[in-house]
Order: C-alpha cells, then sequence, then structure tokens
C-alpha cells in the first residue's frame, strides 16, 4: 500500500471530533450528516480526537468505551470505512510527534488568545495545564500531518484553523514547500441546535442536564419526553423570531428532520398552539434518530468488528502520516541512519 487513497485526484478533508460522551442531533446535523454526504467527492479522514480529550481530565475506563462509542457513532450517521480513513488519533504517534515540532513554531502570544482556551480556563480553572493551552496546536498537526485541503468545522474552530494556516504558512516560508495551507469548510446548512432546557447556549454532549439534549442512542419514548419537556417562551405562535429561542430552536430541530423551511412550518402551524406543535417535532425527530440508532446499536455490539475497522483506518492513515512527519524531521534537521 503506497497511497492511503486510490485516486489521488480529489481533495482532501479531515475533521475529528472528541470522545466525550454520547454525540447529539447537533453533531448529526452541524458534522456528521456532512461527513457523510463528502464522502464521494473527497478523500476523507475523520478521526475520534481522544488526544485532545484528555485536555479535561477523564476516567480512563469511560475514555476507552466513548472512544469506540464514538466511532460507532460515526459509522452509524453514514461514514463508511470502505470510502474514507476512519481512526483513532492516538494510534498515530505522528501526532504527537508533529506537535512538538509545530510547538515550537508557536508563539504563547497566539496560544493565549484563542477564545476557546480562554472560555475552557475559565470552566476548569482546577486544572488549566499546558496541554490545553496548545490544544490547537496538536489539531493543526492532526490536519497538516495528512495534507488536508478543506476541514469541515463549526464556527467555533474558526480561529483554530486559522493558527494551524498560519503555522503551514510559517514553516512553509521558513524551510520549502511542505504543508498544504488548508481551508475551513463551513456547511451552513445545518442550523446550530440549541440546548433544550436553556435555548441561549448550544446543545452539548456533555451537559450536566440530560433533558437538554438528545442523544443519538435515545429511545423514541425519551426523545418524546425531552422535546414535551422543552423550555419554550411565553407567546403561543408557532413563529422564527431570534428573541424566542426556545421555539425557534423547536422549529430548527423541525426543519432539520422533514426539510421543510421556517416560511413552510409557521403555515403548517398557523393557529396551533406550543403542545401540538411539541407533538409534531417530538414525531419527526424520533423518526429521523431511529435509524441511527439501531445502526448504532448493530455496530457498538461487535466490537470486533469495530477493533478490526479502526486498526484498518489507522493503518491506511499511518502510510501519509509517515510520510509529513519524515519530510518535516528531515527538514527540521533531525539526523536519520
Ligand atoms: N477541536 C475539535 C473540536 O472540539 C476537534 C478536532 C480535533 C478537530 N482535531 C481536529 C476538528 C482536526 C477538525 C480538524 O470540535
Amino acid at each position: 500500500m503506497e497511497n492511503s487513497f486510490q485516486n489521488e485526484e480529489k481533495k482532501i478533508i479531515l475533521s475529528g471530533i472528541q470522545p466525550s460522551g454520547i454525540l447529539t442531533i447537533g453533531h448529526y446535523t452541524g458534522a456528521l450528516r456532512n461527513w457523510a454526504a463528502m464522502q464521494d467527492e473527497f478523500n476523507c479522514y475523520y478521526m475520534v480526537a481522544d488526544l485532545h480529550s484528555i485536555t479535561v481530565r477523564q476516567t480512563p475506563a469511560v475514555l476507552r468505551k466513548s472512544t469506540l462509542d464514538t466511532a460507532a457513532m460515526f459509522i452509524a450517521c453514514g461514514v463508511d470505512p470502505e470510502k474514507s480513513i476512519l481512526f483513532i488519533q492516538s494510534h498515530l504517534p505522528e501526532h504527537s510527534q508533529l506537535t512538538w515540532v509545530l510547538n515550537t513554531f508557536t508563539g504563547m502570544g497566539e496560544c493565549s488568545r484563542m477564545t476557546q482556551f480562554k472560555d475552557k480556563s475559565a470552566n476548569h480553572a482546577e486544572n488549566i495545564n499546558v496541554g490545553l493551552f496548545t490544544y490547537p496546536v496538536l489539531m493543526a498537526s492532526d490536519i497538516l500531518l495528512y495534507q488536508a485541503n478543506l476541514v469541515p468545522v463549526g464556527e467555533d474552530q474558526r480561529q483554530h484553523l486559522e493558527l494551524c494556516r498560519n503555522l503551514a504558512q510559517r514553516f512553509n516560508n521558513n524551510y520549502s514547500e511542505t504543508f498544504i495551507v488548508p481551508e475551513p469548510y463551513i456547511v451552513k446548512l445545518g442550523a446550530k441546535i440549541m440546548s433544550l432546557q436553556d435555548p441561549s447556549k448550544k446543545m452539548s454532549k456533555s451537559d450536566s442536564n440530560s433533558n437538554a439534549s438528545i442523544f443519538l442512542n435515545d429511545d423514541d419514548t425519551t426523545i418524546k419526553n425531552k422535546i414535551k419537556r422543552a423550555v419554550t417562551d411565553s407567546g403561543s405562535e408557532i413563529k422564527y423570531d431570534e428573541s424566542r429561542p426556545g421555539i425557534s430552536n423547536l422549529m430548527s430541530l423541525y426543519y432539520i428532520a422533514t426539510g421543510k423551511n421556517y416560511q413552510a412550518i409557521e403555515e403548517e402551524f398557523s393557529g396551533a398552539g406550543y403542545g401540538d406543535f411539541k407533538i409534531a417535532v417530538a414525531e419527526a425527530v424520533a423518526e429521523l434518530i431511529a435509524p441511527i440508532r439501531d445502526k448504532y446499536f448493530s455496530v457498538r455490539k461487535d466490537e470486533k468488528a469495530l477493533k478490526e475497522i479502526l486498526t484498518y483506518g489507522a493503518e491506511k492513515a499511518s502510510i501519509q502520516a509517515r510520510k509529513t512527519l519524515r519530510k518535516v524531521y528531515k527538514k527540521v534537521g533531525f539526523v536519520n541512519f
């Protein structure tokens, strides 16, 4: 095996998600649905970012389980290990190795300016570790190792991607062309899904209130109950309005599940109350999740097969990762016998 992919004409995509809990419907609409849709047009690397996740203290057994859960959920959402390279980040030592080199190209000031670092330091004041500080350098290494052209990320990762581009250019200018300078690929399709309990904040896989999030393995009854209990605003009209984030969020969920736009939804439910609308949203979302959940449980049940897929993915990924790292080591002047 000389190359990671058979068809080298296609542009390269890389993306990852941290294994910190079961993924939510927000991950499906914001990332995974698009990952699946891009597999024919691009050569895609999709990874479970376990190295990133230990910047916040993890329970080892839980991390081990979450890593496999996350990989299984990628497959359940349509990532096809025959088309894309699906792997676990820590299986490739090159991610850590390149991070070390790129750390020496990154200014303290650059990392200090990252808004996510500032937010996370505020939220984890008891454990502001150096790994959290260089988190974006690890992310840059993920991307640059595979010479990715495009990186599908949410708005919250845009600043990290900008740093990645700067590092690539800095390294290239200092030595010679080494890295592809990647572009962000921000998908606008999916509406942003907010917490069902506090629609002013994003739905999260690690929310302490499990009623706030719809997980991709929730059963029908759970989904319906969560939607019925969702916080709504005062007022009673089904109308999209940013000053009424509760009802607007339910409309986004309905849009995602049915493809009907806001205007169509307003027409369909003109004169109806929140109660009726919630029932319709609950039905539609349950229908969307059902096949994902079923596939998830069937993939997750066969751990041996899942591990084989991930072993195969790591082997394929390592072809490109080793190639890039070899180039980098040579350029910086490490002796190679
Ligand atoms: N930091 C990303 C997040 O939390 C996850 C991630 C790690 C990633 N490495 C990446 C995303 C490389 C895109 C490319 O969302």
